[in-house]
C-alpha cells in the first residue's frame, strides 16, 4: 500500500470515526429528529431549547455538522445562523425504518469504543466478552442496523423467493426466531402473516426485554412469545416448529453446531430451517473489498469476542463463508444445505434440510 496511501487511509478513517461520534450525539440528543421536524431551520439557541441541551455545546455540534455537510447553514455567523438537515440526511439519520437508515453504525461505534480496554485484556487472556458487556448501545445498534431490512425486505422481497415457506407462514405456521435480538424479525413476520405464531429466543436479557416492549408497541405481542434462552442447550422443543429462522446470528454462537442440531430437532417432520448470515467472500482474500474489511473488523471487535464465551467455544466469527455454513449444517446432522437465490449486499441466505 505504501506510506502515503496508508497514512491517507488512516486519516480518512479518523475523520469518519469523529463524524460517527458526532452522529451518535445527534441521534441520542434528538438533534436530527428535531431539525427534521422543523423544516424552516433552527438557530443553535433554538435547537438547544427544543432538545434541552446546552447552547454552547449545541452551537459547536451544529458548526461541525455544517462543516461535514450533514446540515446546511443559512447565515455567515455560525452562532446566529439557521441550520437545517441536508438533502438525504433525514433518510440516513432520522427515518429509522427507511431502507437508507444507518444510525445504528454510530451506536455500534459507541458500544465498541466503550469496551476497547476490555477487549485488549481479552486478547491477552483468550477469554470471551459477553454481549451484555457492550451495553445498551449494542442492543440499540443491532436493532437499528437490521430493522430497516426486516421492515422493507423480509416479507416483500426475501421470503417470496422461497414460496413453500410463504405458504406455510400464510397458513398459520408455528415459527421460531433463534437469536432474535430486539425482536424486529419476529415482529415483521407477525405483521406480514396474521395467522403466524412466533417464539423468539435469545440469551441476552436486555434484548429480550426490548423485544417484548417492541412487540407490545407494534400491537403483535399476542402472537409472539419472547424468552431468554441459551440456545446451546436448546429450547426443549421437539417437532414443534414449521420453520426455524436464524437471522444473522449463527456466526455469533459459541457452539453453533449444537444450536443447529437443536433447531433440527425442533422442526416438525417436513419443516424447514432458514439461515440469514453474512455475505462474506467465498474465499479469504487480502486485501479485501470494503464489505470484507467491515466484516473482518467487526469480527475482531464484536462477534468473535462474544462467541468466545463459555466452555470450549468454537465460533465462526463474522466472516461466515458458504463452505463454513455447509460444514456446520453437515456436522449438525442436516441432510443437505443450499444457498437460496436471495440477493443482498450484506446477507446470504441458506435453507437447511433436516
Ligand atoms: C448479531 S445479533 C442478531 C440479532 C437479531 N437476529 C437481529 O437480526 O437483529 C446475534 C444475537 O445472537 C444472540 N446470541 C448469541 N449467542 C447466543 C446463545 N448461545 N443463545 C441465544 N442467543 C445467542 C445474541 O444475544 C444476539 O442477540
Amino acid at each position: 500500500m505504501g506510506t502515503e496511501e496508508l497514512a491517507d487511509r488512516l486519516f480518512t478513517a479518523g475523520v469518519a470515526t469523529i463524524e460517527l461520534s458526532c452522529v451518535y450525539l445527534g441521534i441520542r440528543l434528538g438533534y436530527y429528529h428535531t431539525l427534521a421536524c422543523t423544516g424552516g431551520g433552527l438557530t443553535a439557541d433554538e435547537l438547544a431549547k427544543h432538545t434541552g441541551t446546552a447552547p454552547r455545546y449545541t452551537h459547536e455540534w451544529l458548526q461541525s455538522q455544517a462543516i461535514s455537510g450533514f446540515v446546511t447553514i443559512d447565515g455567515d455567523d455560525p452562532a446566529t445562523a439557521r441550520y437545517a438537515l441536508a438533502d438525504g440526511a433525514s433518510d440516513v439519520l432520522v427515518e429509522v425504518t427507511g431502507p437508507a437508515y444507518l444510525g445504528g453504525l454510530a451506536h455500534a461505534a459507541a458500544a465498541i469504543g466503550g469496551v476497547l480496554p476490555d477487549l485488549a485484556d481479552a486478547y491477552r487472556t483468550g477469554d470471551g466478552l459477553p454481549y451484555a458487556r457492550y451495553g445498551a448501545d449494542a442492543v440499540t445498534a443491532q436493532a437499528a442496523l437490521n430493522r430497516p431490512a426486516y421492515v422493507n425486505s423480509l416479507a416483500a422481497e426475501w421470503l417470496p423467493q422461497v414460496p413453500d415457506v410463504v405458504d406455510r407462514l400464510a397458513g398459520g405456521a408455528r415459527v421460531a426466531d433463534y437469536g432474535c435480538g430486539a425482536g424486529w424479525s419476529s415482529i415483521e413476520l407477525a405483521r406480514a402473516y396474521p395467522d403466524v405464531r412466533v417464539d423468539g429466543f435469545d440469551n441476552d436479557e436486555a434484548s429480550i426485554a426490548t423485544a417484548r416492549r417492541n412487540a407490545a408497541e407494534q400491537g403483535v405481542a399476542d402472537r409472539i412469545d419472547f424468552e431468554v434462552a441459551d440456545l446451546t442447550g436448546g429450547t426443549g422443543a421437539v417437532g414443534r416448529y414449521d420453520v426455524v429462522f436464524f437471522f444473522e446470528c449463527v456466526h455469533d454462537f459459541p457452539r453453533p453446531v449444537e444450536v443447529l442440531r437443536n433447531a433440527r430437532t425442533a422442526v416438525r417432520p417436513g419443516g424447514t430451517v432458514i439461515v440469514m448470515d453474512e455475505r462474506a467472500a467465498e474465499t479469504f482474500t487480502a486485501p479485501g473489498d470494503p464489505v470484507e474489511r467491515f466484516l473482518g473488523g467487526v469480527s475482531a471487535l464484536w462477534c468473535l469476542p462474544q462467541g468466545l464465551v463459555g466452555a470450549d467455544p468454537q465460533p465462526v466469527g463474522t466472516l461466515m463463508r458458504p463452505a463454513a455454513m455447509a460444514a456446520l449444517a453437515a456436522d449438525a446432522g442436516f441432510a443437505a444445505s443450499e444457498i437460496l437465490p436471495i440477493e443482498h449486499p450484506f446477507f446470504r441466505f441458506y435453507r437447511l434440510v433436516p
